[in-house]
């Protein structure tokens, strides 16, 4: 029987479960590709540490260059995350003329154009599922499940960090600091949070998911960006009061030629399948005008369900080399030179429903100051909730507009923050009504 030699770059929570998994099930393997997908050897930081698994012939060594420019290994598997040294070696390994399968979501979604184009000079296939959504296998169904539609929305929930600290707040009714630690403490979020909480991990994954299905270039830094560390749990306990839940949603929406990329905390229905993705779970959705809206769920982290995506690709590596090794699947569903930049829309013409929360001064006239700036920039008002009299400093006024544009809302509550009424810093959360 043919042999697939793997090299492996990262021995920590991924690369343990890749490891376990092709250890342990040599002969399902084999069986469902007609190869032997043969772990030839990891390098990593601290080769002496023990990860608890019976290694058998797998070297363990400290030198990254006995991996990447091996002549005895077929395909490297890069898990040590970041940029570098991981572009570096990703290149070294593909000049040296061996395939690549990679979880590094980071590394694809800000350089992709530049290792796909080095994929394609030296002849060899560069793969990804593992990078979005874990286990979820989003990135195939894009390709190739959906390749028959015309795509004009993808929305999820790509991180499962934030959507704990959000589900456990909501639960718990913690602020967000607090809970934050106890992610931190229980391994759920690391030591630097930022990539997570700020919603740059999530943005790296619409970048690639857009790639797919807009056949846009991959264009991470066009994504407008808002992340959770801002929402409070008062804000938390109105939406559920309003039948509404908050999410840190990735969204990207092509309308008459222009594309809506954004990573934000939205409102999204109670009711809504979007609002039931709880913990640390992912989901994405995507809607083509012949399938209609399909939905993705499942765990998107973890050493397990992440080696199962990074071993999925090794599978279809293995396959498509028994059968010529043509590699019959462009990367991102179409040749590299054939995707496009599209316009972004701008805030001027994304219309929504927006939350509005101020703390106001508890004195008669306060509402009416806050209107007549609201009405001066077109905005009407759907709901307002006003706490009664009490004896603190601010209370909070709740306001839900009716349909507007973030241009206006920005610009009114701009000068709301001005008023010598208001407290705080106002807080604006989009109504995203019409989702799954
Ligand atoms: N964790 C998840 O659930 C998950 C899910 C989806 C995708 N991913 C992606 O998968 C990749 C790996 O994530 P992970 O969670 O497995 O990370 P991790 O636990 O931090 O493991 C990284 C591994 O790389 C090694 N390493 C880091 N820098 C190195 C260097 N300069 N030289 C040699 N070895 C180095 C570390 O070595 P030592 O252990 O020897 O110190 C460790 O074994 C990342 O791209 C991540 O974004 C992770």
């Amino acid at each position: 029987m043919e042999t697939l030699r793997i090299g492996m770059l990262g021995f920590g929570t991924v690369g343990r479960g890749v490891a376990d998994l092709l250890l342990n099930k040599q002969e399902l393997l084999a069986q469902r590709t007609g190869m032997k997908l043969r772990l030839v050897r990891i390098a990593t930081r601290t080769p002496e540490r023990d990860r608890g698994l019976r290694l058998g012939n797998t070297e363990v060594t400290g030198d990254l260059h006995r991996v990447v420019d091996a002549d005895d290994l077929d395909v490297v598997v890069e898990l040590i995350g970041g940029i570098i040294p991981a572009r570096d070696l990703v290149g070294r390994a593909m000049e040296t003329r061996k395939h690549v399968v990679t979880a590094n979501k980071a590394l694809i979604a800000e350089f992709g154009a530049e290792l796909f184009a080095m994929a394609n000079a030296h002849g060899v296939q560069l793969s990804f599922e593992a990078a979005v959504a874990g286990a979820v296998p989003v990135i195939k169904a894009l390709r190739e499940s959906m390749a028959g539609n015309r795509i004009d929305l993808i929305y999820g929930i790509l991180n499962g960090t934030c959507n704990y600290i959000l589900t456990e707040m909501r639960l718990k009714k913690l602020p967000f600091h607090q809970v934050l630690a106890d992610a931190q403490a229980k391994g759920f979020a690391e030591a630097d949070p930022s990539f997570d909480v700020d919603g740059i991990d999530a943005a790296h994954k619409l970048a690639i998911l857009s790639a797919i299905a807009f056949r846009t270039h991959l264009d991470f830094s066009r994504i407008s960006l808002e992340g959770i560390r801002h929402i409070a749990d008062v804000d938390i306990q109105w939406a559920e009061q309003m039948d509404y839940r908050i999410k840190l949603l990735a969204l990207a929406r092509l309308q008459e030629g222009l594309l809506e990329f954004a990573v934000r905390p939205v409102m999204v229905p109670r009711q809504s399948m979007v609002a039931a993705v709880e913990g640390v779970h992912n989901a994405v959705f995507v809607r083509g005008d012949f399938a209609g809206t399909t939905m993705y769920h499942g765990r998107g982290a973890g050493e397990r369900p992440t080696a199962s995506a990074v071993v999925a690709d090794l599978v279809d590596l293995a396959r498509d080399l028994r059968s010529g090794g043509k590699g019959r699947l462009p990367p991102l569903g179409v040749p590299v030179h054939h995707l496009r930049t599209l316009p972004i829309q701008n805030a001027a013409q994304r219309h929504g429903t927006f939350y509005l929360r101020l703390a106001v001064a508890d004195r008669p006239g306060v509402l009416a100051e806050v209107s007549a700036i609201l009405a001066r920039h077109g905005i009407s008002l759907d709901a307002v909730h006003q706490e009664g009299r009490s004896h603190v400093e601010a209370v909070p006024l709740i306001m839900v507009t009716h349909e507007t544009t973030e241009e206006r809302i920005a610009l009114a509550m701009g000068e709301i923050e001005t008023l010598e009424s208001v407290r705080e810093t106002p807080r604006t959360i989009r109504i995203e009504s019409g989702l799954a």
